[in-house]
């Protein structure tokens, strides 16, 4: 790796809010990120660089990490409650979402709305009918972002990356056998990709190792005219939870 490429993957891990490293033989000892000037020539190689989680890292930890008064981005100033996730933290199967909507934000918990109640419908109803034991209190459930955007837009680049530091690191310490997107928002800040949510569903895509099933959001499911995407949305479901449950 170049010097270069070792500044942008270092700015990268900055604009994501890592200010520290950690190195796999010192556990919860933080290094400060080294800051590379332009023109400096690195003597050798440099190492691997780390994980953008301590090994060992918990939901819990992530959770007070973010703290009970983030004020990272600007979500924080409409938001009531913070909404970090729920559901098994042992989970084989994690949903992402896109942010949190009026219920969310008044209850502190995800997809708890109309499009929650059709994602548990779709979850358990689909689950029963073939033939999986498997409730939502047995997935884990969270979004992207965890602070509600003003007038339920959808959240920004900035707030997506500050905020996608603790959805990966969510995701890296559930360790899933296999994650769902649920919608654009959430397609993009898992895969790092442009491509709509009808391009991209249906089929697997991967998140580090493991395998990212992207299909429609709830919410847009809600809508009276989208009879075939609710078709194409449990077709989705169906591969996700054979492919995990089997
Ligand atoms: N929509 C989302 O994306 N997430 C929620 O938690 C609720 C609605």
């Amino acid at each position: 790796m170049t010097v270069a490429q070792l500044r942008e993957r270092l700015n990268f891990y900055r604009d994501l809010g890592v200010d520290e490293i950690y190195r796999r033989e010192n556990v919860g000892q933080a290094i400060s990120l080294p800051v590379i000037p332009e023109g400096v020539i690195l003597p050798a190689a440099p190492a691997a660089l780390p994980s953008l989680a301590p090994e060992g890292d918990t939901l819990l930890k992530i959770r007070q990490d973010i703290g009970d008064d983030c004020r990272r981005c600007r979500l924080c100033e409409g938001r009531a409650k913070i909404v970090f996730g729920s559901g098994n933290e042992q989970s084989r199967l994690v949903f992402v979402g896109e942010g949190p909507g009026a219920d969310e934000d008044a209850s502190g918990l995800p997809f708890v709305g109309r499009a929650g109640q059709l994602l548990t419908q779709m979850i358990e109803n689909t689950a029963t009918k073939e033939g999986i034991p498997i409730r939502r209190p047995d997935v884990y459930i969270c979004n992207v972002v965890k602070c509600r955007p003003p007038e339920n837009r959808a959240p920004q680049p900035d707030e997506m990356e500050i905020c996608g530091q603790f959805l990966f690191r969510q995701l890296m310490a559930i360790r899933p056998k296999a994650i769902c997107a649920m919608g654009s928002t959430a397609a993009k800040a898992v895969l790092g990709t442009k491509d709509g949510v009808t391009k991209l569903r249906g089929k697997w895509h991967k998140w580090r190792d493991i395998p990212v099933m992207v299909t429609y959001h709830p919410s847009y499911l809600l809508r009276p005219y989208n009879q075939d995407a609710k078709r194409e949305a449990w077709e989705d479901l169906k591969k996700v939870l054979h492919f995990v449950y089997d």
